[in-house]
């Protein structure tokens, strides 16, 4: 593949449940190797562009190319075999298991992901920050070229946030898998975050380079919420 060509890119993809306007006609690209975040209000479409994006809701219109093939339409297994993977807000384990069945390449990935020492404990004794990364980590065995994260730290401690991202950029960088992920926590996303798309009312207002665009007076105004 050309590295210049995106890995995914989005043309006029919307979905509306009745009146709402969930994700009204996005246009995107995302270039190979990116960390780009996803930010802005409660309500804005940044889930629903995450299910449509896997193949979890289906568009009402437009397309979705994803290396270069269209994806629009998939159904979420076919998305994932092609080499898309995501985490969930709340971590989607069962947490009377132990670590290592719910991981195929168990400790080697359980390793980078700093989660070595939890092999043999239950799921259930993993602080959030943990979950999240094992959640990750799940992900991560079908070996994703394209890693969709909604909200990786929410539910997670003010301490924890900064050790639960350092691992997970760590891993990221060593494995050539774009990334784009939601973030309300606007340190985090200023400190990790290269590129952002702002999310408004099921519209991208805004994207760009992270520093520029979150200076922006508008900008700072959709993401707390239109009252
Ligand atoms: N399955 C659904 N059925 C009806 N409305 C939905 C559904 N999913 C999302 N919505 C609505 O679509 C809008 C965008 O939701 P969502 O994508 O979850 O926003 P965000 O993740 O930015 O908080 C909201 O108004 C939400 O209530
Ligand atoms: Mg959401």
């Amino acid at each position: 593949m050309d590295d210049a060509a995106p890995v995914l890119s989005t043309a006029d993809l919307t979905r509306h449940f009745g009146m709402v306007k969930a994700v009204d006609g996005i246009t995107v690209e995302i270039a190979r190797g990116a960390l780009v975040g996803i930010v802005g209000a409660n309500g804005s479409g940044k889930t629903t562009f995450l299910n449509l994006i896997t193949g979890y809701l289906t568009p009402d219109r437009g397309r979705i190319e994803f290396m270069g093939r269209e994806t629009t339409g998939l159904p979420p297994r076919a998305v994932t075999k092609l080499g898309i993977a995501r985490s969930f807000q709340v971590p989607q384990l069962y947490t009377g298991l132990s670590v290592p069945p719910r991981v195929a390449e168990g400790l080697q990935i359980l390793e980078r992901f700093g989660l070595g020492s939890y092999a043999d404990r239950p799921v259930g004794q993993l602080a959030e920050g943990g979950r999240k990364l094992l959640d990750i980590a799940l992900s991560f065995a079908l070996r994703p070229r394209l890693l969709l994260m909604d909200e990786p730290t929410s539910g997670v401690s003010i301490d924890d946030k900064g050790p639960v991202m350092d691992t997970l950029v760590g891993v990221l960088r060593q494995s050539d898998v774009t990334t784009i992920f939601v973030e309300h926590d606007m340190d985090v996303v200023q400190r990790y975050a290269r590129r952002v798309l702002v999310f408004d009312n099921g519209r991208v207002i805004a994207q760009g380079e992270t520093g520029r665009v979150l200076a922006d007076a508008e900008v700072r105004k959709a993401i707390l919420g239109h009252a």
